[in-house]
């Protein structure tokens, strides 16, 4: 295996340093080092964080590889600066048995650029009737520990009771997309001035605020442990204030995209800002944004969510829902929080590691720590072009914007997957 000499490079925002890495771990870290064998990396003015890790991705493979793979997603996350991403069941035929997410795991593991973590889907088919296998999806090579049916809600409460309840047994987590299906019928944008304006049907905040509150309500009377995916709202935000205060197991995700844009966007009728949740106020932004300083919102997720151009590229009601993370997040991140290293590296690599069990992720380049980490120039600024984009779909909502930061390189356990920029495979 390889050394690399990462020299004069800030960790996780502290002054600069030197980190050697060999044999795929941290072998030293400190001024001075000396290791003729190792490839020099010159860190100067680069800034090392632990390897990106992400809870909420979709890969679409199997089912829409003219979407995402596996690959294409797992290289687009590198270049973000992920070392790991959890892989969300939506996928066509559902990952709701052991044999798909065992063939997702091994697609990721075949490509290697990060660690694919599969996610089971919590019913069958995602049809909210019957429970999936999720012991079967846990025993399984995969050793599936985080459970969701995303893109739909278990809505339910008999099942989402019975899923919280089945998971206990293993320390699992149900990871719920909150929104009450009967108060989003038709739902085309967030609910309020502009979708009055626009004529377009409204997604109310409610719809999601009630089902948090259901779910804590039920995750604090079984006692197991509830993660909320694309937090979006104020309201929310209340509702798992005080969930926490009173010790409930939950945790929340907020994306780049509810951090940074509202619902004006869709003035546009440009479907790149179709997303469910959807962009929601500036108030909200507001609450979001206080709310991950906080930690009352754990983490920052993407819900990368690649669609082929046909599924984006037509009337605002007939397009799908989602938008592109992986490449842009840490650069949103960055914009929205400023260079506040260490709360970046919690809210975006050591707190999702924990949650989601990843052994190896999340942990600061220390002696002995598997290398995972990425560095990251805080001072470059790059103009978005979709067409540069390694996702094989090309729905970016910054599309010619131009954000803060850039990721230089990328290591996963000591090997680089992303040198000057580039992806190394
Ligand atoms: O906007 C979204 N897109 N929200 C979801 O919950 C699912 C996702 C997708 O799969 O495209
Ligand atoms: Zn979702």
């Amino acid at each position: 295996m390889s050394s690399y000499l990462i020299s004069n490079v800030s960790v996780v925002g502290a002054a600069p340093t030197d980190v050697l890495i060999r044999d795929g771990v941290v072998a030293a870290v400190g001024a001075g080092l000396d290791a003729p064998e190792a490839t020099v990396v010159d860190g100067t003015g680069l800034v090392a964080l632990p390897g990106l890790v992400d809870l909420h991705t979709h890969l679409r493979e199997p089912g829409r590889e003219d979407a995402e793979t596996v690959e294409s997603g797992s290289r687009a996350a590198a270049l973000g600066g992920y070392t790991a991403v959890c892989a969300m069941a939506n996928t066509s035929p559902v990952a709701d048995t052991a044999g798909v997410v065992e063939q997702v795991w091994r697609l990721g593991r075949e490509a290697g650029l990060v660690d694919v973590q599969p996610i089971g889907a919590v019913t069958v088919g995602l049809a909210g009737e019957h429970l999936a296998e999720l012991g079967a999806m846990a025993d399984s090579a995969a050793q599936v520990r985080i459970f969701s049916d995303d893109g739909h809600c278990v809505a339910d409460p008999r099942l989402m009771r019975r899923a919280l309840e089945y998971v206990k047994a293993f320390d699992g987590i149900i990871a719920q997309h909150a929104e009450e299906p009967r108060l989003t019928e038709g739902a085309q944008m967030h609910e309020g001035e502009v979708s009055t304006r626009l004529g377009l049907t409204g997604w109310p905040a409610v719809a999601e605020e009630a089902i948090i509150a259901r779910d804590v309500l039920l995750t604090e009377h079984v006692g197991s442990r509830l993660h909320v995916c694309h937090v979006s709202t104020a309201g929310s935000v209340e509702v798992l204030r005080q969930a926490k205060a009173r010790g409930v197991r939950v945790t929340a995700e907020v994306t780049p995209h509810h951090l940074l844009l509202t619902d004006s966007r869709a003035e546009t009728y440009d479907p790149v800002y179709k997303v469910n949740p959807p962009l929601r106020t500036e108030a909200d932004v507001a609450a979001l944004r206080a709310a991950l300083v906080e930690g009352v919102i754990d983490i920052v997720a993407t819900d990368h969510a690649p669609h082929a151009v046909e599924d984006k590229e037509c009337e605002w009601a007939y397009a799908r829902p989602g938008m592109l993370g992986l490449e842009t997040a840490l650069s949103i991140a960055l914009d929205v929080l400023g260079p506040q290293w260490d709360l970046i590296a919690e809210r975006m690599s050591r707190t999702p590691a924990r949650i989601a069990g990843l052994e190896g992720h999340g942990l600061d380049p220390a002696p002995g720590v598997p290398a995972n980490l990425t560095l990251v120039d805080p001072a470059a600024r790059r103009t978005i072009e979709p067409a540069e984009l390694a996702s094989r779909s090309r729905n970016t909502p910054y599309a010619r914007m131009t954000l803060p930061g850039r990721i230089v390189a990328t290591f996963l356990r000591g090997e680089p997957t992303v040198l000057d920029g580039k992806a190394v495979l």
